[in-house]
């Protein structure tokens, strides 16, 4: 069966600033609280840091070449708040600006939308001295910069994303302390949530005022809650946890409240909210980025960490397609959405070079296949999806995993960062080529 696609389809691919661009003090770049983390024995498989990466800042134009031969049709990737503002606020570098600048103007070049996000998870520790996301000054600081990149790239990039996945920012540095800053603090955390959600509704306005023309979004991780049985236990356990992971940040963006259930989860450590405050986090979006991994398999007792029959990826991630369509028609149920972009979807997989010099990753083309089948057979059922992205175009720093974990659709040899395109990018290729998928 052959599953066509609409004929202006943004088919992507995503990257992110610390994962791939290395250069991690080039040309009056500042430090970001992952260069501090990183470095913080421990923190990191292997010790790992992003010193290096892809490369990406010296190689850019070997990286656009490489789209544009894969025939994609935009590019996400985000820029480095450090780099283009050493100490977060203050004087500019406009060496750092510049290198977007050059980026964006190549992207162009080779016919690829660029598709910019503002902040995945590099804040200047400078910022983070003063406290980080707990203080809203930052928040402010966060808008000033937004405003800043948006002056110098909107007359060319259409395509602005917030934040990504402030969820992941809020719990994943602060509580369980997985991520940079380290934190494990849940009052902290709980603060941190809210005023990352000032921070995307100041920039939001703070953007439209600059330039109204440009599209506005926000990025949210997504994992679909299943219940592991009919039994009202079961679902009410999932039904807790899609409360719990998924519409703490829903609610709030467009609905303009927090979930009832969230004060229960809270209990003590309620943020400081000031009048206001919700209705600026509810502003208009032109659209939703959806990142979507896998689901958990929910009873009463708790997760089901080993689903019978089924497959998981290195991450320990259960692969499971048809949860990206639940989820996608339960989101466009219950909330009224603005279009829906895919912004991350992939798998970490242990590839090899195989004695003919290609990766032969077939278990990410199945992967990318269903989940694209999957998202068309949701488009058919009236949700507005607009274009999808893969994570990531290159092998990456995956955060605290280091460099142990491989999600591109090109092979990166971090020794001599020759590039490998996979026989999942060659197939990706194709379908963007025909604009369909075969089954
Ligand atoms: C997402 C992140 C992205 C990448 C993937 C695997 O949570 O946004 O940077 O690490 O997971």
């Amino acid at each position: 069966m052959v599953h066509e696609f609409p004929h202006e389809f943004l088919w992507g691919a995503a990257t992110a600033s610390y994962q791939i661009e290395g250069a991690w003090n080039a040309d009056g770049k500042g430090e970001s609280i992952w260069d501090r983390f990183s470095r913080t024995p421990g923190k990191v498989t292997n010790g790992d840091t992003g010193d290096v990466a892809c490369d990406h800042y010296h190689r850019y134009q070997e990286d656009v070449a490489l789209m544009r031969r894969l025939g994609l049709k935009a590019y996400r990737f985000s820029t480095s708040w450090a780099r283009v503002l050493p100490n977060g606020r203050g004087p500019v570098n406009p060496r750092g600006l510049d290198f977007y600048d050059r980026l964006v103007d190549a992207l162009l070049a080779a016919n690829i939308q660029p598709f910019v996000t503002l902040y995945h998870w590099d804040l200047p520790q400078a910022l983070q001295d003063e406290g980080g996301w707990e203080n809203r000054n930052v928040a402010h600081a966060f808008a000033d910069y937004s405003v800043l990149m948006v002056k110098r790239l909107g007359d060319r990039v259409k395509y602005w994303t917030t934040f990504n996945e402030p969820a992941v920012v809020a719990f994943e540095g602060n509580l369980t302390g997985r991520h940079a800053p380290g934190l494990q603090d849940p009052k902290i955390a709980y603060q941190v949530t809210h005023t990352l959600l000032v921070a995307h509704g100041l920039a939001t306005q703070s953007i439209r005022a600059a330039n109204p023309n440009v599209d506005i979004g926000i990025v949210l991780n997504f994992w679909m809650q299943d219940p592991a049985s009919d039994s009202p236990e079961d679902v009410a356990a999932a039904n807790l946890a899609f409360e719990r992971g998924q519409t703490l940040f829903l609610d709030p963006i467009f609905k303009g409240h927090y979930p009832p259930s969230s004060y229960e989860m809270v209990g003590e450590n309620m943020p400081k909210i000031q009048a206001g405050d919700m209705a600026l986090i509810a502003q208009k979006l032109d659209y939703l980025g959806i990142n979507f991994y896998s689901r958990n398999l929910i009873s009463a007792q708790g997760n089901i960490s080993s689903v019978p029959g089924s497959q998981y990826t290195e991450m320990g991630w259960e692969v499971h397609a048809p949860a990206l369509r639940r989820l996608l028609n339960r989101i466009n149920k219950d909330y009224h959405l603005p279009p829906i972009y895919i912004t991350e979807n992939g798998a970490a997989f242990k590839d090899e070079v195989s004695t003919d010099g290609k990766v032969h990753d077939e278990y990410r083309l199945d992967y990318l296949k269903n989940h694209f089948i999957q998202t068309k057979l949701a488009m058919q059922d009236g949700v507005d999806v607009r274009g999808y992205f893969v994570w990531s175009l290159l092998d990456n720093f995956e955060w605290a995993h280091g460099y142990t974990k491989r999600f591109g659709i090109v092979r990166v040899d971090y020794e001599t960062q020759e590039r490998i395109v996979k026989d999942s990018g060659e197939w990706y290729s194709r379908v963007i080529a025909s604009n369909h998928v075969e089954e």
